[in-house]
């Protein structure tokens, strides 16, 4: 059996880089010779349309009825491998994943129902890596990702605004941890969209002075190829353009993250 690791990349703030960091890492994971899953968990569909997937009838919250209704289902009919970035990926689709969220309230462990669609993930055998790009929430959506994931990882826009959104995110890490999974850690945060203003390097230095255990030392700046990468349906990190610092400061995030998992 392989050692799956679960990560999700959380922050209830929308524009932090949370998807971003998950197709860069997922993506360079993939150069180191491990075999990734992405998960998208975000009515958004922002992964599944970088991937160039739109509306997938077979997405993550169809699987969730799954379960709901106790249907069984073969996963493997939801995973789409795609050859540009080398990772595989469970899309999302708008209408489901807002009718779930409403669902899911009165659905009994209404926590626990992405961990049981994981499971049957992990229980594939085929994954070294299940990355989970959350929404930008603290509702039961990123309940249901704390309780299915063994580690999170937090993207935090080097700006005071985002910063402001941490310590909430680490009280509900905590509450999940002591209720639903007692094993869950939080691998660290990593400051993204790093730029020469005061602001931006202000909020920095509050990072590593109030989190030195979790800030990742690799930080990833602000550069218009990260913005771009959509168009191409390309991670950074598969670029060896020379303006592409972010490719660069991502792989040093994933050696470093490596460590931690
Ligand atoms: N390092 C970066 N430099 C410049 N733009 C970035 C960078 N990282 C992300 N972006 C852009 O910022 C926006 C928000 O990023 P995204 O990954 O979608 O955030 P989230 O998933 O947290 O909402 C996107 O348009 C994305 O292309
Ligand atoms: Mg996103």
């Amino acid at each position: 059996m392989k050692n799956t690791n679960v990560i999700a990349v959380a922050n209830q703030k929308g524009g932090v880089a949370k998807t971003t960091t998950v197709i860069n890492v997922g993506a360079a994971l993939v150069l180191k010779g491990y075999k990734v899953l992405l998960v998208d968990w975000d009515p958004q569909e922002s992964l599944s349309n970088f991937l160039g997937i739109y509306g997938a009838k077979n997405n993550i919250g169809s699987a969730m009825y799954n379960v709901i209704n106790k249907s069984d289902f073969d996963i493997s009919e939801y995973i789409i491998f795609n050859e540009k970035n080398g990772v595989s990926v469970i899309p999302s689709e708008l209408n489901t994943m807002n009718k779930l969220e409403k669902d899911l309230i009165s659905v009994r462990s209404k926590e626990t129902v992405l961990r049981k669609v994981i499971k049957k993930v992990i229980d594939l055998d085929e994954f070294d890596y299940i990355i989970i790009d959350c929404l930008a929430s603290l509702n039961v959506m990123l309940d249901n990702a704390l309780t299915a994931c063994d580690n999170v990882l937090i993207p935090c826009q080097a700006a005071p605004i985002s910063y402001a959104a941490v310590p909430n995110l680490l009280l509900q890490i905590e509450d999940i941890k002591d209720d639903l999974n007692e094993n869950l850690k939080v691998l660290g945060i990593v400051a993204t969209m790093c730029e020469r203003s005061n602001n931006s390097k202000m909020t920095v230095s509050m990072l590593e002075e109030n989190y030195p255990d979790l800030i990742f030392k690799s930080k990833i700046d602000r550069m218009a190829t990260a913005a771009n990468s959509a168009i191409t349906e390309k991670a950074c990190v598969l670029s060896n353009a020379k303006d592409n610092k972010v490719a660069i400061e991502y792989r040093a995030l994933v050696d470093e993250l490596i460590e931690r998992v």
